[in-house]
């Protein structure tokens, strides 16, 4: 079996992604290590995920830098010396910027709540079932510096569930934790 390869995890909020990672690296579904989770939000329930599972933690407040360049070198230096290989986007709610997108060319992978280029942007279930569409899904891709851009990777088509936006995210959610694994073993071993 080739060696694991070290991601980190960015994650602004539940975490419901992160422990999926965390649970297919642990039974070995997933030939990778989550060396270091990445948040900007202190208080995310994400945290405490990661603190349980033992994970280290660096926790950012982009307020408490000058500029973004500074805040993604705090998180650069951070990756850096946990020996990060890939950055793995689990619903962190921020634009990537150069620092970052230089630093791990074609290493940076997010998960997006919708079939993309439909509703990119915050709230992408609650987007989808405002607008009526009867079937959604899950978008893998490759980061840039747009918001939900970059190139597809994977895409797995989600019926909305009675115009319910709880029901959908459920459905939604649970078709996520499954195509990260599977996209994330499949780029990983190539
Ligand atoms: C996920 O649905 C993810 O696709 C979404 O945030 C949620 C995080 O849930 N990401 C985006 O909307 C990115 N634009 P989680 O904290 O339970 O993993």
């Amino acid at each position: 079996m080739t060696s694991k390869t070290k991601i980190a995890v960015f994650a602004s909020g539940s975490g419901s992604n992160f422990a999926a990672l965390e649970q297919a690296c642990k039974q070995q579904e997933l030939n990778a290590e989550i060396v270091l989770l990445v948040t900007d939000r202190p208080n995310a329930l994400v945290v405490e995920r990661a603190e349980k599972a033992g994970i280290p933690v660096a926790a950012f407040r982009p307020k408490d830098f000058d500029t973004k360049e500074q805040y993604e070198e705090a998180v650069l230096s951070a990756l850096r010396e946990s020996g990060t290989e890939w950055l793995i986007l689990a619903g962190y709610m921020r634009l990537i910027g150069s620092t970052l997108l230089t630093a791990y060319p074609s290493r940076i992978v997010n998960i997006h709540p919708s079939l993309l280029p439909s509703f990119p942007g915050k709230d992408a279930i609650g987007q989808a079932v405002a607008h009526g569409v009867k079937v959604t899904g899950v978008t893998v891709h490759f980061v840039d510096e747009g918001m939900d851009t970059g190139p597809i990777i994977a895409q797995q088509a989600v019926e909305v569930v009675d115009g319910d936006i709880d029901q959908t995210a459920e459905a939604i959610h649970a078709v996520e934790h499954e195509l990260f694994k599977s996209t994330l073993q499949m780029l990983f071993n190539r």
